[in-house]
Protein backbone atom coordinates (compact mmCIF):
# COMPACT_ATOMS: atom_id res chain seq x y z
CA UNK A 1 0.00 0.00 0.00
CA UNK A 2 1.06 3.46 -0.88
CA UNK A 3 1.50 5.73 2.03
CA UNK A 4 -0.98 8.50 2.54
CA UNK A 5 0.69 12.18 2.04
CA UNK A 6 -0.66 14.56 4.98
CA UNK A 7 0.04 17.77 5.49
CA UNK A 8 0.90 19.23 8.36
CA UNK A 9 0.13 23.48 9.39
CA UNK A 10 1.14 25.04 12.68
CA UNK A 11 2.59 28.32 13.27
CA UNK A 12 4.05 26.38 16.76
CA UNK A 13 6.85 23.98 15.99
CA UNK A 14 6.72 21.63 19.42
CA UNK A 15 3.52 21.12 17.42
CA UNK A 16 4.44 20.54 14.13
CA UNK A 17 7.36 18.03 15.62
CA UNK A 18 4.81 16.25 17.84
CA UNK A 19 2.38 15.55 15.13
CA UNK A 20 5.08 14.58 12.37
CA UNK A 21 6.86 12.38 14.93
CA UNK A 22 4.23 10.25 15.70
CA UNK A 23 2.43 9.84 12.07
CA UNK A 24 5.88 9.11 10.78
CA UNK A 25 6.17 6.71 12.89
CA UNK A 26 2.73 4.38 12.14
CA UNK A 27 3.48 1.33 10.22
CA UNK A 28 1.42 -1.45 8.62
CA UNK A 29 1.75 -4.92 9.04
CA UNK A 30 4.69 -4.89 6.84
CA UNK A 31 6.70 -2.67 8.02
CA UNK A 32 5.86 -0.10 5.58
CA UNK A 33 5.19 3.75 6.79
CA UNK A 34 1.76 4.25 6.53
CA UNK A 35 2.31 8.09 6.19
CA UNK A 36 4.58 10.54 4.39
CA UNK A 37 4.01 13.31 6.46
CA UNK A 38 5.26 17.43 5.81
CA UNK A 39 5.17 20.45 7.39
CA UNK A 40 4.63 23.85 7.37
CA UNK A 41 5.11 26.78 9.80
CA UNK A 42 2.35 29.14 8.00
CA UNK A 43 -0.36 29.18 6.05
CA UNK A 44 2.07 30.63 3.01
CA UNK A 45 3.77 28.31 3.25
CA UNK A 46 1.63 25.40 3.64
CA UNK A 47 0.24 26.73 -0.13
CA UNK A 48 3.57 26.80 -1.88
CA UNK A 49 4.00 23.27 -0.64
CA UNK A 50 0.71 22.60 -2.02
CA UNK A 51 1.18 24.10 -5.04
CA UNK A 52 4.49 21.39 -5.37
CA UNK A 53 3.17 18.35 -3.64
CA UNK A 54 0.16 16.04 -4.10
CA UNK A 55 -1.49 15.73 -0.97
CA UNK A 56 -4.31 13.40 0.52
CA UNK A 57 -5.22 15.39 3.46
CA UNK A 58 -4.40 18.58 5.38
CA UNK A 59 -4.40 19.01 9.14
CA UNK A 60 -4.38 22.89 10.01
CA UNK A 61 -4.14 24.35 13.58
CA UNK A 62 -6.85 27.04 13.21
CA UNK A 63 -5.21 30.23 15.46
CA UNK A 64 -1.78 30.97 13.63
CA UNK A 65 0.16 34.31 12.89
CA UNK A 66 -1.02 35.63 9.30
CA UNK A 67 -3.48 33.75 7.63
CA UNK A 68 -5.41 31.58 10.11
CA UNK A 69 -6.78 27.64 9.92
CA UNK A 70 -10.33 29.29 8.00
CA UNK A 71 -8.59 31.30 5.76
CA UNK A 72 -5.81 28.52 4.95
CA UNK A 73 -8.72 26.00 4.12
CA UNK A 74 -10.61 28.64 1.85
CA UNK A 75 -7.63 28.70 -0.23
CA UNK A 76 -6.84 25.17 -0.56
CA UNK A 77 -10.21 24.52 -1.86
CA UNK A 78 -10.35 27.34 -4.58
CA UNK A 79 -7.15 25.25 -5.38
CA UNK A 80 -8.52 22.08 -4.86
CA UNK A 81 -12.04 21.21 -4.00
CA UNK A 82 -11.52 17.92 -3.46
CA UNK A 83 -8.92 18.48 -0.39
CA UNK A 84 -9.66 17.00 2.99
CA UNK A 85 -8.50 19.58 5.41
CA UNK A 86 -8.63 18.96 9.40
CA UNK A 87 -9.00 21.79 11.89
CA UNK A 88 -6.89 22.00 14.98
CA UNK A 89 -8.75 23.81 17.68
CA UNK A 90 -8.35 24.66 21.14
CA UNK A 91 -12.20 23.55 22.72
CA UNK A 92 -13.19 27.14 22.81
CA UNK A 93 -13.47 27.57 19.14
CA UNK A 94 -15.80 24.33 18.14
CA UNK A 95 -18.43 26.79 17.34
CA UNK A 96 -16.03 28.86 14.65
CA UNK A 97 -15.13 25.02 13.53
CA UNK A 98 -18.80 23.81 13.22
CA UNK A 99 -18.99 27.02 10.83
CA UNK A 100 -15.59 25.52 8.95
CA UNK A 101 -17.56 22.24 8.78
CA UNK A 102 -20.51 23.43 6.76
CA UNK A 103 -18.04 25.38 4.53
CA UNK A 104 -15.85 22.38 3.27
CA UNK A 105 -13.56 21.01 6.06
CA UNK A 106 -13.77 17.64 6.53
CA UNK A 107 -13.00 17.10 10.48
CA UNK A 108 -11.87 18.42 13.69
CA UNK A 109 -9.69 17.19 16.57
CA UNK A 110 -9.37 19.52 19.77
CA UNK A 111 -6.59 21.13 21.05
CA UNK A 112 -3.73 19.42 22.76
CA UNK A 113 -4.15 16.63 20.28
CA UNK A 114 -3.96 13.47 21.52
CA UNK A 115 -2.22 10.95 20.45
CA UNK A 116 -4.95 8.22 20.28
CA UNK A 117 -7.12 10.72 19.22
CA UNK A 118 -4.71 11.82 16.34
CA UNK A 119 -4.55 8.22 15.34
CA UNK A 120 -8.01 7.75 15.13
CA UNK A 121 -9.43 10.74 13.21
CA UNK A 122 -6.77 10.22 10.54
CA UNK A 123 -6.92 6.13 10.20
CA UNK A 124 -10.73 6.56 9.76
CA UNK A 125 -10.04 9.04 6.78
CA UNK A 126 -7.58 7.20 5.59
CA UNK A 127 -9.98 3.99 5.78
CA UNK A 128 -12.33 5.58 3.94
CA UNK A 129 -10.10 6.59 1.21
CA UNK A 130 -8.59 2.73 0.78
CA UNK A 131 -12.20 1.95 0.62
CA UNK A 132 -12.77 4.38 -2.29
CA UNK A 133 -9.44 2.86 -3.88
CA UNK A 134 -10.95 -0.11 -4.02
CA UNK A 135 -13.86 0.90 -5.65
CA UNK A 136 -12.47 3.22 -7.79
CA UNK A 137 -9.53 2.33 -10.31
CA UNK A 138 -7.11 5.08 -11.44
CA UNK A 139 -4.74 6.96 -11.29
CA UNK A 140 -4.96 10.37 -13.22
CA UNK A 141 -4.98 13.46 -11.41
CA UNK A 142 -8.42 13.76 -12.59
CA UNK A 143 -9.46 10.63 -11.26
CA UNK A 144 -7.57 11.29 -7.69
CA UNK A 145 -8.90 14.58 -7.47
CA UNK A 146 -12.88 12.65 -8.04
CA UNK A 147 -11.66 9.87 -5.32
CA UNK A 148 -10.61 12.83 -2.99
CA UNK A 149 -14.31 14.70 -3.32
CA UNK A 150 -16.09 10.92 -2.66
CA UNK A 151 -14.04 10.61 0.88
CA UNK A 152 -15.32 14.44 1.61
CA UNK A 153 -18.80 14.45 0.38
CA UNK A 154 -19.26 11.26 2.43
CA UNK A 155 -19.62 12.22 5.37
CA UNK A 156 -22.12 14.54 5.39
CA UNK A 157 -25.86 14.08 3.75
CA UNK A 158 -25.56 16.59 1.44
CA UNK A 159 -26.98 16.06 -2.25
CA UNK A 160 -24.50 15.62 -4.43
CA UNK A 161 -24.73 15.78 -8.19
CA UNK A 162 -22.28 13.60 -10.55
CA UNK A 163 -22.15 14.33 -14.21
CA UNK A 164 -20.01 12.88 -16.98
CA UNK A 165 -20.76 11.18 -20.17
CA UNK A 166 -22.19 8.03 -20.50
CA UNK A 167 -20.09 4.58 -19.25
CA UNK A 168 -17.67 7.14 -17.37
CA UNK A 169 -18.20 5.64 -14.02
CA UNK A 170 -21.07 7.55 -12.30
CA UNK A 171 -23.07 4.88 -10.48
CA UNK A 172 -20.24 3.36 -9.39
CA UNK A 173 -18.91 6.79 -7.71
CA UNK A 174 -22.17 6.97 -5.95
CA UNK A 175 -21.50 3.68 -4.63
CA UNK A 176 -18.11 4.73 -3.33
CA UNK A 177 -19.91 7.74 -1.39
CA UNK A 178 -22.38 5.55 -0.04
CA UNK A 179 -19.65 2.71 1.01
CA UNK A 180 -17.62 6.17 2.58
CA UNK A 181 -20.94 7.23 4.27
CA UNK A 182 -21.63 6.72 8.29
CA UNK A 183 -25.27 5.25 5.97
CA UNK A 184 -22.70 2.38 4.80
CA UNK A 185 -24.79 -0.82 6.69
CA UNK A 186 -28.05 0.98 5.68
CA UNK A 187 -29.76 0.41 1.95
CA UNK A 188 -28.06 1.84 -1.42
CA UNK A 189 -31.07 2.22 -3.34
CA UNK A 190 -30.79 2.75 -6.96
CA UNK A 191 -33.20 3.94 -9.36
CA UNK A 192 -32.99 5.14 -13.07
CA UNK A 193 -35.42 7.40 -13.72
CA UNK A 194 -35.08 6.83 -17.87
CA UNK A 195 -36.28 3.44 -17.57
CA UNK A 196 -39.51 3.51 -15.52
CA UNK A 197 -42.68 4.80 -17.53
CA UNK A 198 -43.57 8.43 -16.16
CA UNK A 199 -47.08 7.18 -14.32
CA UNK A 200 -45.10 4.44 -12.65
CA UNK A 201 -42.06 6.51 -11.71
CA UNK A 202 -44.01 8.46 -8.71
CA UNK A 203 -45.48 5.23 -7.24
CA UNK A 204 -41.90 3.74 -7.52
CA UNK A 205 -40.45 6.51 -5.60
CA UNK A 206 -42.83 7.36 -3.26
CA UNK A 207 -45.30 4.15 -3.15
CA UNK A 208 -48.69 3.81 -3.32
CA UNK A 209 -52.12 2.94 -1.00
CA UNK A 210 -54.04 0.30 -2.11
CA UNK A 211 -56.33 1.05 -4.73
CA UNK A 212 -54.99 4.30 -5.67
CA UNK A 213 -55.31 3.16 -9.33
CA UNK A 214 -56.40 0.37 -11.49
CA UNK A 215 -53.92 -2.32 -10.79
CA UNK A 216 -52.52 -1.18 -6.84
CA UNK A 217 -54.34 -4.37 -5.27
CA UNK A 218 -52.22 -3.25 -2.89
CA UNK A 219 -50.56 -0.88 -0.53
CA UNK A 220 -46.47 -0.62 -1.65
CA UNK A 221 -43.54 1.68 -0.11
CA UNK A 222 -41.78 3.63 -2.34
CA UNK A 223 -38.11 3.51 -2.93
CA UNK A 224 -37.80 6.67 -0.69
CA UNK A 225 -39.08 4.78 2.22
CA UNK A 226 -37.60 1.43 1.37
CA UNK A 227 -34.18 3.55 1.52
CA UNK A 228 -34.04 5.15 4.69
CA UNK A 229 -31.42 6.11 6.76
CA UNK A 230 -29.86 4.32 3.37
CA UNK A 231 -28.66 6.61 0.13
CA UNK A 232 -31.09 7.10 -3.04
CA UNK A 233 -29.51 6.97 -6.20
CA UNK A 234 -31.79 8.29 -8.84
CA UNK A 235 -30.30 7.74 -11.96
CA UNK A 236 -30.51 9.93 -15.69
CA UNK A 237 -31.87 12.56 -13.36
CA UNK A 238 -32.20 14.92 -16.41
CA UNK A 239 -34.90 12.55 -17.92
CA UNK A 240 -38.00 13.45 -15.50
CA UNK A 241 -41.07 15.43 -16.04
CA UNK A 242 -41.93 18.24 -15.04
CA UNK A 243 -44.86 17.12 -12.73
CA UNK A 244 -42.24 15.01 -11.06
CA UNK A 245 -39.46 17.26 -10.40
CA UNK A 246 -42.11 19.33 -8.40
CA UNK A 247 -42.93 16.04 -6.18
CA UNK A 248 -39.29 15.50 -6.02
CA UNK A 249 -38.12 18.61 -5.25
CA UNK A 250 -41.03 18.86 -2.35
CA UNK A 251 -39.63 15.52 -1.39
CA UNK A 252 -36.06 16.73 -1.03
CA UNK A 253 -37.46 20.19 0.76
CA UNK A 254 -39.81 19.12 3.35
CA UNK A 255 -37.98 15.33 3.91
CA UNK A 256 -40.77 13.30 3.89
CA UNK A 257 -43.23 11.48 1.13
CA UNK A 258 -47.01 11.06 0.61
CA UNK A 259 -48.10 7.71 -1.39
CA UNK A 260 -50.29 7.91 -4.33
CA UNK A 261 -53.52 7.80 -3.35
CA UNK A 262 -52.24 8.81 -0.03
CA UNK A 263 -52.55 11.62 2.84
CA UNK A 264 -50.72 10.91 5.14
CA UNK A 265 -47.24 12.78 5.14
CA UNK A 266 -44.03 9.96 5.78
CA UNK A 267 -40.82 11.82 7.09
CA UNK A 268 -37.91 10.09 5.13
CA UNK A 269 -34.27 10.44 6.48
CA UNK A 270 -32.85 9.71 2.76
CA UNK A 271 -29.40 10.20 1.49
CA UNK A 272 -30.22 12.01 -2.49
CA UNK A 273 -27.07 11.04 -4.92
CA UNK A 274 -28.24 12.09 -8.34
CA UNK A 275 -26.50 11.31 -11.91
CA UNK A 276 -27.24 12.44 -15.32
CA UNK A 277 -25.02 12.81 -18.81
CA UNK A 278 -27.11 15.89 -19.74
CA UNK A 279 -26.18 19.66 -19.13
CA UNK A 280 -28.70 20.52 -16.86
CA UNK A 281 -27.94 24.20 -16.86
CA UNK A 282 -28.88 24.15 -20.63
CA UNK A 283 -32.08 22.52 -19.84
CA UNK A 284 -32.87 24.99 -17.23
CA UNK A 285 -32.35 27.52 -19.46
CA UNK A 286 -34.49 26.36 -22.13
CA UNK A 287 -37.41 25.75 -18.91
CA UNK A 288 -37.10 22.06 -19.26
CA UNK A 289 -35.94 21.55 -15.95
CA UNK A 290 -36.78 23.22 -12.85
CA UNK A 291 -34.27 25.78 -12.08
CA UNK A 292 -35.02 25.33 -8.15
CA UNK A 293 -34.35 21.22 -8.16
CA UNK A 294 -30.99 22.05 -10.00
CA UNK A 295 -29.77 23.81 -7.09
CA UNK A 296 -31.05 21.44 -4.76
CA UNK A 297 -29.72 18.99 -6.86
CA UNK A 298 -26.25 20.29 -7.53
CA UNK A 299 -25.39 21.01 -3.54
CA UNK A 300 -22.13 19.70 -4.43
CA UNK A 301 -21.59 18.77 -8.01
CA UNK A 302 -19.19 15.94 -8.85
CA UNK A 303 -18.20 16.14 -12.29
CA UNK A 304 -16.48 12.91 -14.13
CA UNK A 305 -13.95 13.76 -17.27
CA UNK A 306 -14.75 11.39 -20.03
CA UNK A 307 -11.79 8.53 -20.59
CA UNK A 308 -10.20 9.99 -23.10
CA UNK A 309 -8.96 13.25 -20.84
CA UNK A 310 -7.61 11.13 -18.21
CA UNK A 311 -5.67 8.61 -20.41
CA UNK A 312 -3.28 7.67 -17.70
CA UNK A 313 -6.43 5.78 -16.20
CA UNK A 314 -6.62 3.18 -19.52
CA UNK A 315 -3.79 1.26 -18.65
CA UNK A 316 -4.74 0.72 -15.42
CA UNK A 317 -8.52 -0.03 -15.74
CA UNK A 318 -7.17 -2.79 -18.86
CA UNK A 319 -5.07 -4.42 -16.10
CA UNK A 320 -7.79 -4.50 -13.53
CA UNK A 321 -10.18 -5.60 -16.09
CA UNK A 322 -8.37 -8.41 -17.16
CA UNK A 323 -8.22 -9.82 -13.71
CA UNK A 324 -11.94 -9.14 -13.16
CA UNK A 325 -12.75 -10.96 -16.11
CA UNK A 326 -10.49 -13.60 -15.79
CA UNK A 327 -13.09 -16.26 -15.33
CA UNK A 328 -13.91 -15.60 -19.28
CA UNK A 329 -10.26 -17.13 -20.17
CA UNK A 330 -10.85 -19.71 -17.67
CA UNK A 331 -8.90 -18.03 -15.20
CA UNK A 332 -5.56 -18.39 -16.57
CA UNK A 333 -3.18 -14.63 -16.36
CA UNK A 334 -3.21 -13.24 -20.59
CA UNK A 335 -1.32 -10.91 -22.04
CA UNK A 336 -2.17 -8.34 -24.50
CA UNK A 337 -0.15 -7.95 -27.30
CA UNK A 338 2.42 -4.92 -27.92
CA UNK A 339 0.15 -3.93 -31.31
CA UNK A 340 -3.64 -4.62 -29.40
CA UNK A 341 -1.93 -2.44 -25.42
CA UNK A 342 -1.01 0.21 -27.97
CA UNK A 343 -4.43 0.18 -30.12
CA UNK A 344 -6.12 0.34 -26.32
CA UNK A 345 -4.14 3.28 -25.40
CA UNK A 346 -4.81 5.41 -28.34
CA UNK A 347 -8.43 4.67 -28.86
CA UNK A 348 -10.67 7.75 -28.21
CA UNK A 349 -12.75 5.57 -25.89
CA UNK A 350 -16.81 7.63 -26.43
CA UNK A 351 -18.10 4.58 -24.61
CA UNK A 352 -15.87 5.45 -21.72
CA UNK A 353 -15.05 2.90 -18.88
CA UNK A 354 -18.07 0.50 -19.63
CA UNK A 355 -16.65 0.34 -23.37
CA UNK A 356 -12.76 -0.31 -22.16
CA UNK A 357 -14.37 -2.94 -19.96
CA UNK A 358 -16.64 -4.86 -22.42
CA UNK A 359 -13.94 -4.97 -25.03
CA UNK A 360 -12.05 -6.39 -22.60
CA UNK A 361 -14.27 -8.98 -21.55
CA UNK A 362 -15.24 -9.95 -24.72
CA UNK A 363 -11.65 -10.62 -25.90
CA UNK A 364 -11.16 -12.55 -22.86
CA UNK A 365 -13.30 -15.09 -24.99
CA UNK A 366 -12.12 -14.29 -28.13
CA UNK A 367 -8.65 -14.85 -27.75
CA UNK A 368 -7.46 -18.34 -28.84
CA UNK A 369 -4.03 -18.29 -26.73
CA UNK A 370 -3.11 -16.58 -23.62
CA UNK A 371 -2.75 -13.40 -25.45
CA UNK A 372 -5.21 -10.86 -26.68
CA UNK A 373 -3.95 -9.56 -29.97
CA UNK A 374 -5.25 -7.26 -32.55
CA UNK A 375 -7.94 -9.43 -34.48
CA UNK A 376 -9.77 -9.78 -30.74
CA UNK A 377 -10.18 -6.69 -30.09
CA UNK A 378 -13.83 -4.91 -31.35
CA UNK A 379 -14.10 -3.86 -35.00
CA UNK A 380 -14.70 0.46 -34.07
CA UNK A 381 -11.58 0.03 -32.43
CA UNK A 382 -9.53 -1.90 -35.28
CA UNK A 383 -10.89 0.13 -37.78
CA UNK A 384 -10.17 3.98 -35.95
CA UNK A 385 -6.57 2.47 -35.46
CA UNK A 386 -6.41 1.84 -39.55
CA UNK A 387 -7.45 5.19 -40.43
CA UNK A 388 -5.03 6.97 -37.60
CA UNK A 389 -2.53 4.51 -39.10
CA UNK A 390 -3.02 4.95 -43.36
CA UNK A 391 -0.91 8.13 -43.23
CA UNK A 392 -3.58 9.24 -44.95
CA UNK A 393 -5.54 11.33 -42.02
CA UNK A 394 -2.32 12.36 -40.09
CA UNK A 395 -2.93 16.05 -38.94
CA UNK A 396 0.50 17.58 -39.83
CA UNK A 397 2.23 20.23 -38.29
CA UNK A 398 1.30 23.38 -40.15
CA UNK A 399 -2.81 22.15 -39.67
CA UNK A 400 -5.23 21.31 -42.15
CA UNK A 401 -7.92 23.24 -44.30
CA UNK A 402 -10.90 21.26 -42.37
CA UNK A 403 -13.67 22.43 -44.70
CA UNK A 404 -11.40 21.62 -47.99
CA UNK A 405 -10.94 18.32 -46.49
CA UNK A 406 -14.51 17.91 -45.88
CA UNK A 407 -15.34 19.02 -49.38
CA UNK A 408 -12.85 16.70 -50.86
CA UNK A 409 -13.83 13.74 -49.28
CA UNK A 410 -17.38 14.15 -50.48
CA UNK A 411 -16.80 14.88 -54.07
CA UNK A 412 -14.28 11.47 -53.76
CA UNK A 413 -17.25 9.55 -51.96
CA UNK A 414 -19.56 10.59 -54.43
CA UNK A 415 -17.33 10.13 -57.33
CA UNK A 416 -16.77 6.73 -56.48
CA UNK A 417 -19.78 5.53 -56.02
CA UNK A 418 -21.30 7.68 -58.99
CA UNK A 419 -23.51 9.90 -57.36
CA UNK A 420 -25.20 7.77 -55.44
CA UNK A 421 -25.71 9.47 -52.32
CA UNK A 422 -26.57 6.04 -50.14
CA UNK A 423 -23.39 4.31 -51.43
CA UNK A 424 -21.52 7.48 -50.71
CA UNK A 425 -22.84 7.93 -46.96
CA UNK A 426 -21.54 4.49 -46.26
CA UNK A 427 -18.42 5.36 -47.47
CA UNK A 428 -17.65 8.30 -45.38
CA UNK A 429 -20.11 6.53 -42.18
CA UNK A 430 -22.64 9.04 -42.75
CA UNK A 431 -26.57 8.84 -42.12
CA UNK A 432 -27.99 10.11 -45.72
CA UNK A 433 -29.56 12.91 -43.96
CA UNK A 434 -26.28 13.71 -42.80
CA UNK A 435 -24.86 13.19 -46.31
CA UNK A 436 -27.52 15.43 -48.25
CA UNK A 437 -26.89 18.16 -45.34
CA UNK A 438 -23.19 18.31 -45.78
CA UNK A 439 -23.95 17.91 -50.06
CA UNK A 440 -26.12 21.52 -49.54
CA UNK A 441 -23.29 22.70 -47.44
CA UNK A 442 -21.35 22.65 -50.20
CA UNK A 443 -23.71 23.15 -52.74
CA UNK A 444 -22.09 20.06 -54.44
CA UNK A 445 -24.05 18.50 -57.11
CA UNK A 446 -23.40 16.39 -60.20
CA UNK A 447 -21.37 18.16 -62.77
CA UNK A 448 -24.09 19.19 -65.85
CA UNK A 449 -26.97 18.67 -63.72
CA UNK A 450 -29.29 20.32 -61.16
CA UNK A 451 -29.07 19.49 -57.23
CA UNK A 452 -32.89 18.15 -57.28
CA UNK A 453 -32.09 15.82 -60.12
CA UNK A 454 -28.99 14.06 -58.28
CA UNK A 455 -31.07 13.18 -55.22
CA UNK A 456 -34.45 12.70 -56.71
CA UNK A 457 -32.67 9.27 -58.62
CA UNK A 458 -31.31 8.60 -54.93
CA UNK A 459 -34.35 8.16 -53.03
CA UNK A 460 -35.28 5.15 -54.28
CA UNK A 461 -31.95 3.26 -52.82
CA UNK A 462 -32.63 5.07 -49.07
CA UNK A 463 -33.06 3.02 -46.61
CA UNK A 464 -31.66 4.23 -43.79
N1 LIG B 1 -12.99 4.02 -12.06
C1 LIG B 1 -13.55 2.80 -12.24
N2 LIG B 1 -13.02 1.71 -11.67
C2 LIG B 1 -13.54 0.51 -11.87
N3 LIG B 1 -14.62 0.27 -12.61
C3 LIG B 1 -15.20 1.30 -13.21
C4 LIG B 1 -14.72 2.62 -13.05
N4 LIG B 1 -15.49 3.46 -13.76
C5 LIG B 1 -16.44 2.71 -14.32
N5 LIG B 1 -16.28 1.40 -14.01
C6 LIG B 1 -17.10 0.29 -14.50
O1 LIG B 1 -17.53 0.64 -15.80
C7 LIG B 1 -18.91 0.34 -15.99
C8 LIG B 1 -19.69 1.61 -16.25
O2 LIG B 1 -19.72 2.40 -15.08
P1 LIG B 1 -21.06 3.07 -14.54
O3 LIG B 1 -22.23 2.20 -14.77
O4 LIG B 1 -20.82 3.52 -13.16
O5 LIG B 1 -21.09 4.32 -15.54
P2 LIG B 1 -22.20 5.46 -15.68
O6 LIG B 1 -21.46 6.75 -15.75
O7 LIG B 1 -23.23 5.29 -14.64
O8 LIG B 1 -22.77 5.16 -17.13
P3 LIG B 1 -24.23 5.54 -17.76
O9 LIG B 1 -24.29 7.02 -17.88
O10 LIG B 1 -24.17 4.86 -19.08
O11 LIG B 1 -25.23 4.97 -16.82
C9 LIG B 1 -19.35 -0.40 -14.75
O12 LIG B 1 -19.20 -1.79 -14.94
C10 LIG B 1 -18.37 0.09 -13.70
O13 LIG B 1 -18.22 -0.83 -12.67
MG1 LIG C 1 -25.23 4.83 -14.91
Amino acid sequence: MKPKHILIVDDEKNQRDILQLILLGERDEAGNPLYDVKAASSGQEALRLFKLNRFDLVMTDLKMHGMDGIELLNELTQMDSSIPVILMTAHGSIDSVKEALRGGAFDYLEKPVERAQLLDTISRAVAKMRAVDEEIVGVSDAIERVKKMIVKVAVSSSTVLIRGESGTGKERIARAIHKASPRVNERFQAVNCAAINENLLESELFGHEKGSFTGAHAEKKGLFEIADKGTLFLDEIGELNVSMQAKLLRALQEKEVTRVGGTKAIKIDVRVLAATNRELELMVKEKRFREDLFYRLNVIPIDVPPLRQRRDDIVVLMDYFLRKHSANSGGKPMKVSADARKMLLDYSWPGNVRQLESAIERALLLAETDEITVEDLPMEIRDVARIEGSGGFRLPAEGIDFEQLEKSLLIQAMDQTNWNITRAAKLLGLSFRTMQYRLDKFGLSRPGRGQKEGSEEDTADEES
